[in-house]
């Protein structure tokens, strides 16, 4: 039976990736050190049979003393600052979190596993991104995961720089580390920022899809549930030392993505009636197809053209293929954007924060 301690798993992918753990190892401990930054949601863990605990990974005396109180041998770390556009405006945060609340996580890792510990069986998994590898052309070959780091943006050099860092520690230290690289997530509880929940929501309510630039940046979809059984096949398969690449097979221009998104929206009001009574500013509700709210803006600076995943290593290693179609993925997703509507209201008002300050008071 392991027990996992895992970062961020109030975040997006890391709630999914508890859910998805707790229903395949019903057996094992589940950890959450999270310090609800915007996009943590405890709520995201309701039902799941963990214990959140909320601090931040820079506190290198908690984690250790978490690591030592629950005898955790899995560290699972996704926590980090997230946006590629927050970390343009405001990179000092990502600086913050990502490399120096890794390295406190390492830093703490090492203590408690190696200096203090018995060479026990441990493992510290890190959650990293395609990101990392930079921009492709249109006929370069797929991100291998021996493809030249060459992040561009503020985000994704603090997450090459986490990486370096988990690297290091393997190989200084004998840290028993893996690492995956991922592309594009979305499913349940994204928060609203990126883009596939953005649009939709913004479907709903009547707002402008704000397409940057010319629109035909691509990027590889993956659904977060095959990114969960992706880490998963890490943590049990993967060796120590190793990285793999972890894709949706589903690379796609960003409009492609975006008029995919309208379609579903138009075709679920057309479907159901009481979408129009609930959603009355959405173009579907009145008649009008929703990508009549595209608009062109300003592209992001130092936009990435295009991601693309060779995951040939994972499927050999890991025994990894993702499950989900992106149309049967996102199709899905929007379903359940509307059958939990609660969740999203909550943030988009900010009733969500009052009760995380109501019941976190003092974090
Ligand atoms: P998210 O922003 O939804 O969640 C991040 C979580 O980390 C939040 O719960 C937040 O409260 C927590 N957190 C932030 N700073 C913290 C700190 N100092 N201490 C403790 N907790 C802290 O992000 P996500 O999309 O779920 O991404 C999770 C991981 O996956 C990140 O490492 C990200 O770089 C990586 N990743 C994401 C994607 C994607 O498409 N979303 C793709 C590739 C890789
Ligand atoms: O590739 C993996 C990365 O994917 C992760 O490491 C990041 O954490 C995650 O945020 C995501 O980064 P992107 O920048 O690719 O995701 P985002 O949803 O912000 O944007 C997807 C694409 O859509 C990108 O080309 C920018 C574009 N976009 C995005 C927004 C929010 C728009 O055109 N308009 C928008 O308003």
């Amino acid at each position: 039976m392991a027990k996992l301690l895992v970062t961020g798993g109030a975040g997006f992918i890391g709630a999914n990736f508890v859910h998805h753990w707790r229903a395949a190892h019903p057996a094992d401990t589940v950890i959450v050190l999270d310090a609800l930054t915007y996009s943590g949601n405890a709520q995201n863990l309701e039902a799941s049979d963990t214990e959140l605990v909320v601090g931040d990974i820079g506190d290198q005396s908690l984690v250790e003393k978490l690591m030592r109180d629950h005898a955790i041998d899995t560290v699972v770390h996704f926590a980090a600052e997230s946006h590629v556009d927050r970390s343009i405006h405001g990179p000092d945060a990502f600086i913050e979190t990502n490399v120096i609340g890794t390295h406190s996580m390492l830093k703490a890792a090492k203590s408690v596993w190696l200096d203090e510990g018995d060479g026990q069986p441990h493992r510290f998994h890190h959650i990293s991104t395609d990101e990392v590898y930079g921009s492709l052309e249109l006929d370069d070959p797929a991100f291998s995961e021996t493809t030249q780091y060459a992040p561009n943006s503020p985000y994704s050099a603090s997450k090459a720089a986490s990486d370096h860092l988990v690297r290091a520690y393997h190989h200084t230290y004998g840290l028993e580390v893996t690492t995956t690289n991922c592309s594009n997530n979305y499913g349940p509880y994204q928060f609203p920022e990126k883009l596939i929940p953005l649009f939709l929501l913004n479907c709903l309510s009547g707002k402008p899809l704000p397409i940057y630039g010319d629109g035909q940046q691509r990027r590889d979809w993956l659904h977060v549930e095959d990114h969960c059984r992706g880490i998963e096949a890490a943590l049990l398969r993967g060796k120590p030392g190793e990285v793999y690449n972890i894709g949706g097979g589903a690379e796609k221009p960003n409009v492609e993505v975006i008029d995919t998104l309208c379609s579903v929206v138009d075709a679920l009001f057309a479907k159901d009636a009481a979408l129009a009574e609930r959603f009355p500013g959405a173009p579907a509700a009145q008649g009008k197809p929703s990508n009549s709210l595209k608009i062109t803006v300003t592209d992001r600076p130092g936009h990435d053209r295009r991601y693309a995943i060779d995951e040939s290593k994972a499927r050999a290693e890991l025994d990894y293929a993702a499950k989900w179609s992106f149309e049967d993925g996102l199709d899905a997703t929007i379903r359940w954007y509307l059958e939990n509507e609660a969740w999203w209201r909550a943030i988009m008002d900010g009733t969500y924060r009052q009760w995380v300050e109501r019941n976190y008071d003092g974090r």
